[in-house]
């Protein structure tokens, strides 16, 4: 990685980690090593984060970011290290196990909304998995309720919403299943301004409200870091520097490099 980086020295341990969500540990990854076919992407990584907490990552293009997420969710291979949540093993259960059983929704930062069938169908699309149907329909009818954007197509098919109600739209779709931990993977990237607040807006709440731990990546670390609680700076596979999001946004080094400032 460029030399840019190096200036942020070594990386934080476990304990650092653990002050920042020192309550109710809801997630925990200890010292994983991880990757693609042989390839190791992330080195003796660690993450802490607690109920209801958000934690952003941030850091250059091909850090190891979304390798994270994929991680915890099950999309890579596993070398050694664990992932836990509240304190059970869960580092190698199926994507299947952990949205079914242990509650991680992942949210998709490709553009996976189907445009040709209508909203309704495009959010049932998010229970397929789910064993008790009703639930997925009693959900879906709740999220119908509390967003007037997608109520109000429902029956339209999903091409016409705008780029926010589309984002809107695929989170709704990983909220079907009930999940207590939401992976996000840059829920801004694609869209106008006015839709990057809305979209920071819906994530706030499901975090205040309902009590959701949010994973987030963001490429805009101001407005990362904005929304989260504690942010990780990544640099080639390792956290560089770990902290509040506010006290990220003063610190000199991220604002030279991921703030432009
Ligand atoms: N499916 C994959 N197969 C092989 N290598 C991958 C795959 N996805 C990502 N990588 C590699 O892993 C590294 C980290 O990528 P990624 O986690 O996507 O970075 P970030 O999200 O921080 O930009 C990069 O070198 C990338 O090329
Ligand atoms: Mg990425």
């Amino acid at each position: 990685m460029a030399n840019q980086y190096e200036v942020l020295g070594k990386a934080p341990g476990p304990e650092d980690l653990k002050k920042l969500s020192p309550k109710d540990v809801h997630l925990t990854i200890k010292g994983l090593n991880a990757g693609y076919g042989k390839m190791e992407i992330l080195h003796n990584f660690d993450l802490s984060v607690s109920k209801a907490q958000s934690l952003c990552l941030i850091g250059p293009n091909g850090a190891g970011k979304s390798t994270i997420l994929h991680s915890i969710y099950g999309f890579t291979n596993i070398f050694s290290g664990k992932i836990e949540i509240d304190g059970k093993e869960i580092t190698n259960l199926t994507p299947a196990e952990k949205l079914n059983s242990v509650g991680i929704a992942y949210i998709l930062q490709d553009n996976s909304v189907f445009p040709d069938m209508t909203v309704e169908e495009n959010l049932l699309m998010g229970g397929y998995i789910k064993d008790k149907q009703d639930e997925a329909y009693e959900e879906a009818e709740r999220i119908f309720k509390k967003y007037e954007r997608l109520r109000n197509r429902r029956n339209q098919p999903a091409k016409v919403l705008s780029g926010g109600e589309r984002r809107l739209l695929e989170i709704s779709r990983a909220l079907v299943m009930k999940p207590s931990i939401l992976l996000v993977d840059e829920p801004s990237i694609g869209l106008e301004p006015r839709y990057i607040n809305m979209v920071f807006e819906i994530l706030t709440e499901l975090q205040k409200n309902e009590k959701k731990t949010i994973i987030m990546v963001e490429q805009n670390a101001k407005k990362g870091l904005e929304f989260a609680d504690i942010g990780y700076v990544l640099v080639s596979g390792q956290t560089a520097i770990a902290g509040k999001g506010d006290d990220l946004l003063k610190n000199p080094d991220v604002g030279r490099l991921f703030l432009g400032g």
